[in-house]
């Protein structure tokens, strides 16, 4: 049985899954002898159709990681990755361009995968040419209301990717990834390099995008609050495992996982009342070495509530109340939580070691 038919329905699910990624796993060659990353460790989650999904998780957790393995951009040891119920993972190199329509990407910074001698005409018509084949007039028509669409004008057709600020080149690279119609926007830290206002313009753009065309966008971002603005569900990941996953606000409001809860710390909350019940609570430590993980739940060496079942089981994924599913043995051992979150609980414990597999 796999991580996604595990679980009851629903829980974690979108309401009409559009993407389906199933028991991901990518790892690196570790430099010279060192052993391998393993960078996503079987994550599984679904985007529904038109839906925003948020991807969450401290530096070097896997965010990337997923997206690029999602688009085909480094190889997936294994796992599942279905589009509109077809995998995209086992897809030979023809059909593999045909589908690079459907799945975009957008960067952090998207100056570095622009070619700096092109004109904004080509930077977004390039992939009219490549995968639609459209002839000069009708690429540039589509150019133009793609321009228009992003808050861009024609007047700016002809000039090159430096004349512009970051937020106008970010304008670009979303009117270059949705040149095509794709089904599906992967955007990695799209916002995380511009100044507040111009993102919350940006994330303005992409809601109105969205409710234009119906794209789903996979919304990958070291900033919780932006993510709870536009996601409607999370994803929240550590050492390239899903720790928690379902709606926005019921993991912003009410995580059931310690690490959610010590990311979304210092996150204001709306409600006024949770934001004063909400510790600040410290992510004391490092991440473990991705090349050694912990035996049991990855989380163990940082956990505040950590217990001697952590360091050598790892917990499975398991229904919360509001909706989605959480890895951590507080659900079912110890105090057993069984599916609520963690404001139920008051204790503290000293982390514990793990031994490493
Ligand atoms: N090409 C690579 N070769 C070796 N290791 C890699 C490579 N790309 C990523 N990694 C490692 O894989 C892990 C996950 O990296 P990834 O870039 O996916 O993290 P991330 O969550 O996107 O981090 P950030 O928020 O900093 O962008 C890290 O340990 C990273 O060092
Ligand atoms: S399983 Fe244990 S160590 Fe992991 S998050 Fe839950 S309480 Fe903490
Ligand atoms: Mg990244």
């Amino acid at each position: 049985m796999t991580a996604l038919e595990n679980r009851e329905p629903a829980a974690g699910s979108a309401a009409d899954t559009l993407l389906r990624v199933d028991d991901l796993h990518v790892s690196f060659k570790g430099r010279g002898r060192a052993r391998k990353v393993r960078a996503v460790n079987g994550v599984s989650f679904e985007l529904g159709r038109s839906e925003t999904v948020g991807l969450v998780g401290e530096s070097g957790s896997g965010k990337s990681t997923v997206g690029r393995a999602i688009m085909r951009l480094i190889p997936a040891d294994s796992g599942r990755v279905q589009l509109d119920g077809r995998e995209l993972l086992s897809l030979g190199r023809s059909e593999l361009r045909a589908a690079r329509k459907d799945v975009q990407m957008v960067f952090q910074d998207p100056y570095s995968s622009m070619n700096p001698a092109m004109v904004v005409a080509d930077v977004i018509g390039e992939p009219l040419d490549v995968q639609a084949g459209m002839g000069r007039s009708e690429r540039n028509t589509r150019v133009a209301e793609l321009l228009e669409a992003v808050g861009l004008s024609q007047r700016h057709i002809e000039r090159y990717p430096y004349e512009f600020s970051g937020g106008q080149r970010q304008r670009i690279a979303i009117a270059r990834a949705l040149a095509n119609h794709p089904k599906v926007v992967i955007l990695d830290e799209a916002v995380s390099a511009l100044d507040v206002s111009t993102q919350n313009q940006i994330i303005n753009l992409l809601e109105d995008l969205q409710a234009e065309t119906g794209v789903s966008m996979l919304f990958i971002a070291h900033d919780l609050a932006v993510v709870r603005h536009i996601a409607r569900r999370t994803v929240v990941i550590y050492l390239g495992q899903v720790m928690e996953v379902g709606p926005s606000e019921r993991i912003f409001e009410h995580p059931a996982h310690p690490y959610a809860e010590a990311l979304l710390s210092a996150v204001p909350v709306p409600n006024p009342e949770i934001q004063r019940r909400r510790e600040r609570v410290v992510l004391r430590g490092e991440p473990p070495d991705p090349t050694n993980l912990p035996l049991g739940c990855p989380f163990v060496t940082r956990c505040r509530y950590a217990m001697d079942v952590c360091a050598d089981t790892m917990p499975e994924l398991t229904p919360v109340d509001g909706g989605g599913l959480v890895a951590c043995h507080l659900q079912t051992a110890g105090p057993n939580l069984a599916g609520r979150s963690l404001d139920a609980l008051g204790v503290e414990a000293e982390p514990i070691v793990p031994p490493t597999r």
